[in-house]
């Protein structure tokens, strides 16, 4: 089973980096192909008998697996300073970071980028999209309008002068004229990048090309999704989307490594919904159910700290992340959390205007306007947090996972019962 694709099924924090983590010294290398600081990935590890968390946001989760080849492929967007911290960080603890490599095609997050992502969005004010603020969007806008600085760009001062030079004749005028801000110089912003440029160096690699080989050398490569499913910036919820694409296929424009070398895709899905930042949320809760799941969950942001919004299960977004993502197998997440129910509701499908929807809404308007339709199954009290087999979980949560598992199209391979790396229930091997 040599490449493996993990994306999230919903909005964003399913539960990806623990089920990264999960396969561990089974992969060869991990790689994220998409997004930037922007995500935030919890793992929390036992050792010697104390529960370790650690925090990731711009390292690929496999960092954390001795051995494993951690990768960042040519669709990420780096903030070297925070790039440089988070290893900083990891070595303190002693995580070995030397393995790492980075694509001499990614861009970089320029000063600039950080400031205009915020300034742009206290301008939308009611129709902001409620970003990270870690300059992601103007990034990804830079690459499509080709004034994007690359890893490459670091090593040749000359182009690299040009470069930044070009981009803020444009970006100065931005900030000074309707945003009110002051003017970066370019000097600046060659600084802040050389700074970085020779402790950078012995990453650099043409990764496409690293990880061909070492898939033609049959060894095992995981692609690492950031952000989800309903966040990806041509399937997602547009305009309330990241600007990358966080899908399945993301993983081969994001690498370098095509489709046909595709063996499996993993989704994760959350038991129950969350979602940050603004934008529509059909089963979303404003009641004590929704506190509930927060407070149980600890749904609160590894990036921002903002609270998520909570919501129950949608398996009409989960179908859909079926077929987008061509999911062979689900992570099912949080189960746990949903113990101490009276009924745990999922939503089926969605009334549209009075007209019953099954699959999402063709417009962003008909997904605004939709309304879920709940089919309400009885919940169960048991602490299944000690379960390891299908057959422990009560029979109520058992019912729960199948009936996910029907309306969803795809089998739910491994179900989440706790945040430990051993809190887990197989039903089939995900590597297989
Ligand atoms: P990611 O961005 O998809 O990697 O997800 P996050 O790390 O942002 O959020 C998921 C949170 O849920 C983390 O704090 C995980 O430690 C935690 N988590 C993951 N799986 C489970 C589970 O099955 N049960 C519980 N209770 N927590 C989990
Ligand atoms: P992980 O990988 C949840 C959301 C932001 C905002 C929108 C755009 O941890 O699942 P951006 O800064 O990307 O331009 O913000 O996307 N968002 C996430 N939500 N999990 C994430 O990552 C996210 N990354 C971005 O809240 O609504
Ligand atoms: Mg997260």
């Amino acid at each position: 089973m040599p490449a493996i694709v993990l994306v999230g099924a919903q909005w964003g924090d399913e539960g990806k980096g623990k089920a990264t983590d999960l396969l561990g010294s089974r992969v060869d290398h991990v790689v994220k192909f998409n997004g930037g600081n922007n995500a935030g990935h919890t793992v929390v590890i036992d050792q010697n008998g104390t529960p370790e968390k650690y925090a990731l946001h711009l390292l690929p989760s496999g960092i954390l697996t001795p051995g494993c080849t951690p990768v960042i492929g040519n669709g990420v967007v780096i903030d070297l300073g925070v790039l440089f911290e988070e290893i900083d960080g990891l070595e303190a603890r002693g995580v070995d970071t030397s393995k790492l490599v980075v694509s001499a095609d990614a861009h970089l997050i320029p000063p600039y980028n950080r400031v205009l992502d915020k300034v742009t969005e206290r301008f939308l004010g009611k129709r902001r999209i409620g970003t990270t603020g870690r300059g992601i969007g103007p990034t990804y806008a830079d690459k499509m309008t080709r004034v994007g600085i690359r890893v490459q760009d670091l090593y040749d001062e000359s182009i690299l002068r040009q470069k930044v030079e070009g981009a803020l004749d444009v970006k100065n005028q931005m900030l000074l004229k309707i945003y009110n801000r002051r003017a970066i110089e370019p000097a600046e912003v060659v600084q802040e990048f050389t700074r970085y440029a020779e402790r950078l160096r012995p990453m650099v690699a043409d990764t496409s090309l690293l990880l061909s080989r070492a898939l033609d050398a049959g060894k095992t490569v995981l692609f690492e999704g950031g952000q989800a499913t309903l966040l990806d910036v041509d399937h997602g919820t547009y305009p309330f989307v990241t600007s990358s694409n966080a899908i399945s296929a993301g993983a081969c424009t994001g690498s370098g490594v095509p489709p046909t070398r595709i063996d499996r895709v993993i989704a994760v899905l959350k038991a129950y919904t969350t979602r940050v930042g603004e934008g529509p949320f059909p089963t979303e809760l404003f009641d004590d159910n929704g506190e509930f799941l927060r407070k149980t969950g600890h749904e609160y942001g590894t990036t921002t700290g903002r609270p998520r919004r909570c919501g129950w299960i949608d398996t009409v977004v989960g179908r859909y992340a079926t077929r987008i993502n061509g999911v062979t197998d689900f992570v099912l997440t949080k189960l746990d959390v949903m113990t101490g129910l009276d009924t745990v509701p999922i939503c089926v499908a969605y009334d549209v205007d009075g007209e019953r929807c099954d699959e999402m809404p063709m417009t962003q308007t008909g997904f605004h306007h939709a309304k879920p339709i709940y089919e309400e199954l009885p919940g169960w009290w048991e602490d299944i947090s000690h379960c390891r087999a299908f057959e422990e979980l009560p029979a109520n949560c058992r019912a729960y996972v199948e009936r996910v598992e029907e309306l969803i199209g795809s089998r739910i391979s491994v179900i989440g019962v706790g945040p430990g790396r051993d809190e887990v229930v197989v039903r089939h091997d995900l590597l297989d």
